[in-house]
């Protein structure tokens, strides 16, 4: 008995020490991402501060013409814009930790119906569709309920879904999104799924690295798929699986046990 309590607790002291040790290399690797749009930021912001103090002593003396303000409007709206872009960009990073750090213990634990769960996700990511031709629709049994955190299933789903539309979509067709969730036994079976352009072979093995994005420099972090993985397997004891091809789509795949309970055992 006192064996296997201890043995229990090596386990438990081993993934905790997985989990800090993961965690220390997604600060590191944030800290690291993080310095350039801070540094932008900051010479943008330094930049402005000595264009106003230009032209206030400029219009101060009396000197300012017509050009000087025009040409100041100019460039603080470039530089403020840079600000504006880069700051965004450190913050997107920064949510992206604590998606991952937050303690699994301080989450709030309760039983929720799926179904009307997943319905409420996606329709408070409706404004990122508006003005968009795509659709998501979700099927779930309406008698299915899960014991857990229910944020972090409306993380995972959030960043699939900015996904989609980031990388998967087109303006100029219409794109179709299908969550679709069932039982299998005791665990939950949520399939994700988009028909947009797919992920190219030789990146199917690498998108759920920390920092692999196809679009770096263009609003990319390479962190959403990393983080969907460890909530997935550290948060809900499941795991997620992907399979597509060039012109076909994705298909995710996230399955865990529908109570804690079992996941503890499992
Ligand atoms: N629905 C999708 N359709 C096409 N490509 C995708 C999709 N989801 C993810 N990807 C690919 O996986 C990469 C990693 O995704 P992610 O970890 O969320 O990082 P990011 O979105 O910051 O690039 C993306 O850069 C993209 O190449
Ligand atoms: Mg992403």
């Amino acid at each position: 008995m006192m064996q296997a309590g201890n043995g229990v607790r090596d386990v438990q002291a081993l993934e905790q020490g997985d989990r800090l040790a993961s965690l220390g290399a997604l600060i590191a690797g944030v800290a690291h991402e993080v310095n350039t749009p801070l540094g932008i930021g900051v010479s943008a912001a330094s930049t402005l501060q000595v264009l106003a103090e230009q032209i206030r002593q400029r219009y101060g003396s009396g000197e300012m013409t017509r050009s000087d303000l025009e040409r100041f409007i100019q460039l603080a709206i470039d530089s403020s814009d840079l600000v504006v872009k880069n700051l965004q960009r450190a913050a997107e990073l920064m949510q992206s930790v604590k998606q991952v750090a937050v303690d699994q213990a301080s989450g709030e634990q309760r039983h929720f119906p799926l179904k009307s769960y997943l319905d409420g996700v996606v329709t408070s990511l409706s404004p990122k569709f508006k003005n968009t031709p795509h659709r998501v629709t979700v099927t779930c049994p309406p008698g299915l309920s899960v014991d857990g955190h229910p944020g972090v299933l409306a993380q995972i789903v959030t960043n699939f879904i900015a996904n989609s539309l980031i990388h998967g979509f087109s303006p100029d067709r219409a794109g179709t999104i299908t969550l679709d969730a069932r039982a299998d036994g005791g665990d939950i079976v949520m399939t994700y799924r988009d028909d947009g352009v797919g992920i190219a072979p030789e990146h199917l093995g690498r998108v759920f690295e920390p920092f692999f994005t196809t679009r770096r420099g263009t609003g990319g972090s390479g962190l959403g798929l990393y983080v969907v993985q460890s909530l997935v397997t550290r948060r809900l004891g499941g795991r997620v699986d992907l399979s597509s091809e060039p012109g076909r789509g994705v298909e995710f795949t996230v399955r865990f046990p529908a109570r804690p309970a079992a996941r503890a055992a499992a």
